[in-house]
């Protein structure tokens, strides 16, 4: 009988472990890169190196930033961008934090409601895909601005190893080659010429360069920022964008300023969080699902169970909830950030949360908070030896932006715009519904889920994290934080884990395929949480873990072609 029950049990593991082979492959592959005093975690191995290899010049993490920044532009088109935007998170290593704004602002001549049609309903696609999509780019401003305050080394020391990049090429991935082909079925559809990725089939292995990229980044490199705002390469982007049926003069260009912001930070338990501000809701959401769940005995639960899940899910959906109706552009709307993560505010918003019964988005609202009054990405995480730290997301917002490549300039044009709330109540790419707060206007940024994160702990520095992947960033970057802090697990192995992910709407637990067993999605499924199961992996979390002993450790995402590589 003993027997029996044995071979049924091994053949049961063995079903699962069959079911769940991507999630016991990721387990036994647990350790991260492990250096001793500096180190890149980026989506490509070539956007690596260049950024360590100006550490290892004797370069700070600014300075590695702007090195990497422009290498991924050539090594990762997907998401990596001088046509887009972005936030950097960054801690000194005297202890100052800060943060910077380089995000994509709406034309000057942009409307409320110029996504929609005479009977006011959403045209589609037009702020995803085409010129019309194009938000006023601001990496280049970023770069620069980053540069005047921390940089240590001569700025076109930072810009030329990009452009080595792109007259070598790069020699793509499976990954690549895929979205290549898959890009040049969507090229013609709103470019009107013929681009090199169009030139051939694309398989692993092949090279491709960038070679107008590598003249744009030249320019750059020779006239400095105004290059990109008022130069050639402004024109280049002007002419083309109108050409294509545009709004944007170089007056936007003209115009366009980065920002340095006061980041969000918070205390989670004995750990000091920083992370970014408005026009991101990343830190903000970040520090409203960590401080709901902060009163629950986590030692009580384990990792990724039901009672997991669905506490942190109902922290999520209120979190969203609030995202939803509160939070926008700071300069252009007031929001009483610090209280919407004050504790009153947030114990309150977790009264109608029950272990019995999933709530109900339907019935759950924002928060009232007193006194107010009205109201495909690629993120990359550096440490140098001197002990600064950055942390860093920079997007086209979906893969490729706009699709728009510059005629002449050889890069990609964001479609930032969809960010905006362009109807209330009408979802965007991601599903995320906004409203007033987030509504288009002249010169306003669009509203952000980017996370870029730094977390200390008795004023120490202890991880550095953040993520792509639209409205999944903040909750992907809460569930990392989480895995470390509470349930002490290494940084590659908590990049490893499965991830899950609540919105509020639409009203749904969306996980990662194989990553949680089919007796925790019956028990959801049983309180009433509706399970989505797509076929897609949430986020690519490239993140640094600061060990006890001081050395560091890599968590770069098998999700992508992510690399670890320090010194
Ligand atoms: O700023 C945002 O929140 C979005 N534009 C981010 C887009 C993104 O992460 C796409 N990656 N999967």
């Amino acid at each position: 009988m003993k027997n029996i029950i044995l071979i049924i049990t091994i053949a049961f593991l063995l079903v699962q472990c069959k079911s769940n082979s991507n999630e016991n492959l990721k387990n036994f592959w647990v350790l991260g890169v492990i250096a001793d005093s500096a180190m890149v975690v980026s989506a490509r191995e070539e956007a690596s190196i260049i950024g360590l290899a100006i550490l290892q010049k004797g370069g700070n993490a600014f300075d590695a930033m702007i090195a990497t920044e422009l290498a991924l532009a050539v090594s990762y088109p997907i998401a990596g961008n001088i046509g887009g935007g972005g936030f950097m998170v960054y801690r000194t290593n005297d202890g100052k934090t800060g943060s910077i704004d380089y995000r994509e602002k709406a034309p000057i001549t942009a409307t409320k409601n110029m996504y929609l049609d005479e009977n006011g309903e959403m045209i589609k696609g037009k702020s995803t895909f085409g010129a019309m999509a194009v938000g006023i780019p601001g990496t280049i401003a970023g770069m620069f601005k980053i540069h005047k305050k921390f940089g240590s080394l001569p700025m076109n020391e930072l810009i030329q190893p990009a452009i080595e990049l792109a007259k070598t090429g790069i020699v793509l991935s499976e990954n690549l080659a895929t979205r290549y082909n898959n890009l040049k079925m969507e090229l013609p559809k709103v470019n009107n010429y013929k681009s090199h990725f169009e030139e051939k089939n694309w398989k692993k292995g092949d090279t491709i360069k960038y070679l107008k990229l590598a003249e744009t980044l030249e320019r750059i490199r020779d006239y400095g920022r105004n290059e990109f705002y008022r130069g050639e390469t402004a024109q280049l982007i002007v002419n083309y964008i109108q050409e294509l049926g545009g709004i944007i003069t170089l007056d936007d260009l003209k115009s366009y300023k980065a920002k340095w912001r006061k980041p969000i930070t918070f205390q989670y338990k004995d750990f000091k969080i920083t992370s970014m501000s408005l026009p991101s809701s990343g830190g903000i959401c970040l520090a409203q699902m960590l401080k709901s769940i902060e009163p629950f005995d986590l030692t009580e639960i384990n990792h990724n169970s039901t009672e997991y899940i669905q506490l942190l899910a109902e922290a999520e959906r209120r979190s969203f909830a609030d995202r939803a109706h509160y939070l926008g552009d700071p300069d252009f709307i007031d929001v009483a950030v610090d209280s919407l993560f004050d504790s009153k505010y947030i114990k309150n918003r977790m009264k109608s949360f029950s272990w019995k019964e999933a709530t109900n988005s339907s019935e759950l609202s924002h928060g009232i908070l007193k006194g107010y009054e009205s109201d495909e990405t690629t993120h990359y995480s550096i440490v140098d030896k001197y002990g600064n730290a950055v942390a860093v997301t920079t997007t086209l917002n979906t893969g490729f932006g706009s699709n728009v490549y510059v005629r002449g300039g050889g890069f990609f044009l964001n479609n930032e715009m969809d960010d905006f709330s362009a109807k209330p109540g009408e979802p965007n790419y991601f599903g995320l519904i906004g409203s007033e707060a987030n509504s288009i206007a002249p010169q306003k940024r669009m509203l952000s889920s980017m996370t870029p994160s730094i977390i200390e702990h008795n004023g120490n520095l202890k991880m550095i994290v953040g993520t792509p992947g639209g409205s999944t960033i903040i909750t992907s970057v809460f569930q990392i934080i989480l895995n470390v802090i509470e349930f002490n697990m290494g940084m590659q192995e908590s990049v490893n884990k499965a991830r899950f992910h609540h919105q509020w709407l639409p009203d749904e637990i969306r996980m990662e395929p194989n990553g949680f067993d089919s007796m925790t999605r019956f028990r959801l499924k049983n309180k009433g949480y509706s399970i989505s199961e797509r076929n897609s992996m949430i986020g690519r979390v490239d993140a640094i873990l600061v060990l006890p002993d001081g050395k560091l450790e890599g968590g770069a995402d098998y999700r992508g072609d992510d690399k670890a590589i320090g010194f």
